[in-house]
This record gives C-alpha cells, sequence and structure tokens, in this order.
C-alpha cells in the first residue's frame, strides 16, 4: 500500500495523548498516521475508534524499548509504505508516584534506568532507525513529547515536584534533539522538542489543567513545520502564549 501521503508515526498512540496526536493528524490532508502501541488487542482499539470517527489510520505494533519489535515495525512500515515522513516520539513513563521519587538522594536506580529506557533511549531507538528513510527523500519532521520540568535553566527556582528519575530522562531527551540538530544541521530534516504541559492523561492524573486536545496542538504544528522551520528548539505549550514559544534548556 504505497501512498503519495506524508507517513506519520507516532509512539505510544493508543491512548493519552499519543492518541489525540494521531487524531489530530489524522484528520490532516495528505498524512497517513501509523498508530502504535506495545500492546496490540489496545493499539487495534484504538485505531478503530479513529476509523469510526471517519479517519483512515494504520496500526503497527511497537514497544520503543525492544530491539526486535523496532526491527520489526520498521520493516513492516518499509514494505507497506516505503517511507516515513513523521516521527512522533511520545511514548513515555513516569514514576513521580513512587515515594523514594521526592529526592534524588531516594530515587530507585532501577527507576532511574527504565525511565531512561522509555524517555530517552527509546525516541533515540526511533530515531536511528526511521532517520535513514527520512534522508532517502531529504524529508523529516521529528517531535519529541518532553516537559518543562526538563528544562535545566528552571529547574533551581521552579515549583515543580522533584521526580528524578522522569526528570533526568527528559533532560537527556533534550540532550538527543541538541545533538540530532546538530548532525542534521543543513538537511529538511528537523527536530524539535516541546512540552505539552500539564494534561488529564494516566501520567497527568484527573486534577490536570489542560486536555489532550490543547497538548496536542504543538505536536502537530511541529510535525508539519514548512521546509526552513526551526531546528534543535525546545518549545512551550502553545496556548499558553497564543503561538510557538521557546523554552530555555
Ligand atoms: N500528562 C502530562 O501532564 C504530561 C506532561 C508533560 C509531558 N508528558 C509526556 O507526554 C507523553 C504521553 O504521556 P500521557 O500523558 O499521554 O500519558 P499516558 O496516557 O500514560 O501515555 C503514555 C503512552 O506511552 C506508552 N508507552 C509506555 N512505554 C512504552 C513502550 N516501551 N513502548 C511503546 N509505548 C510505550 C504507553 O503505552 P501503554 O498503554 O502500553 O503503557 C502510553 O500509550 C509522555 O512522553 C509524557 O512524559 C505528559
Amino acid at each position: 500500500m504505497k501512498t503519495e501521503k506524508r507517513v506519520a508515526v507516532i509512539t505510544g498512540s493508543s491512548k493519552g495523548l499519543g492518541f489525540e496526536i494521531a487524531r489530530q493528524l489524522a484528520k490532516l490532508e495528505n498524512i497517513q498516521v501509523i498508530m502504535s502501541s506495545r500492546d496490540e488487542t489496545q493499539g487495534l482499539e484504538a485505531r478503530g475508534n479513529l476509523v469510526q470517527q471517519g479517519l483512515e489510520v494504520d496500526y503497527l505494533p511497537l514497544n520503543v524499548i525492544d530491539d526486535k519489535s523496532v526491527v520489526n515495525f520498521v520493516g513492516a512500515l518499509h514494505k507497506q509504505y516505503g517511507r516515513v515522513d513523521i516521527l512522533v516520539n511520545n511514548a513515555g513513563v513516569n514514576s513521580t508516584k513512587e515515594p523514594e521519587e521526592s529526592s534524588i538522594l531516594t530515587a530507585k536506580l532501577d527507576t532511574v534506568i527504565s525511565s531512561f529506557a522509555v524517555n530517552t533511549v527509546g525516541p533515540l531507538r526511533m530515531c536511528q532507525a526511521l532517520i535513514p528513510l527520512m534522508k532517502e527523500r531529504n524529508y523529516g519532521r521529528i517531535v519529541n513529547v518532553s516537559t518543562e520540568m526538563a528544562s535545566l535553566n528552571l529547574i533551581s527556582n521552579d515549583f515543580y515536584v522533584i521526580a528524578p528519575s522522569y526528570r533526568l530522562s527528559k533532560i537527556s531527551l533534550n540532550g538527543v534533539a541538541c545533538l540530532l540538530a546538530k548532525e542534521l544541521k543543513g538537511t529538511n530534516i528537523l527536530v524539535n522538542n516541546y512540552s505539552p504541559g500539564w494534561m488529564k492523561t494516566d501520567i497527568g492524573g484527573a486534577d490536570a489543567p489542560l486536555t489532550t486536545e490543547e497538548g496536542a496542538e504543538t505536536a502537530v504544528y511541529l510535525a508539519t513545520l514548512p521546509d526552513g522551520g526551526p531546528q534543535g528548539g525546545f518549545f512551550a505549550e502553545m496556548r499558553k502564549f497564543g503561538g510557538p514559544f521557546p523554552l530555555p534548556w
């Protein structure tokens, strides 16, 4: 099923922010959305939900911490579409609720490592797997879902929970974007990170002020940047500022 449309991959899109990013991108003309999740039953259910809404989306299983799963995903994607244009690294974990996460002195190192595996190494693995395909057409838009809690410049006087595993892994995800942007300079493959704000999802909880509809908007903006758009940026949730707004690293 080769397509002339731009092919967009969204990791962890069976629920939460990823599901909404998939929905908003699928509503745009000229974008073929590939949803993905580690649980195939949940993923197919989520796809069915969007298909019922009249959206043409496809689905492939994907666990971003599993090399074999990523190899199988990329193989199936290549066979079916022969291209990838947009990658939204949305899949993430947040262990803030663990009591040990209230201090960097008590954070369990296993939790630090497992957070890095999903939030940092997972996106890097996806970039290493998909950027070669993007290079074939000299077109790519990579969006990493980070958080303003990962701004090193704000950390000394911010009011957020300590959450060492989550924050360290997202700080490193910001580093991944900086290094990629440096290497991709001069190409039409643009890598940017953003903070979706505090949203009502399984990670954000019911008290969060924002919806995923609001949080997804900046992802869609960055996933559809025109040629010559920003490279290696870190952006806040757009609505708060009425448009794209840079965050300090
Ligand atoms: N909610 C907020 O307030 C907030 C704020 C800032 C940033 N974020 C970021 O937004 C992103 C989405 O989170 P969310 O709020 O939508 O929470 P969520 O509903 O819990 O979604 C997280 C998604 O990541 C997937 N995932 C976890 N590990 C994975 C793996 N190894 N491989 C593939 N998928 C995996 C989950 O799949 P399963 O269902 O299989 O677990 C789920 O679909 C995360 O990167 C998070 O850090 C959220």
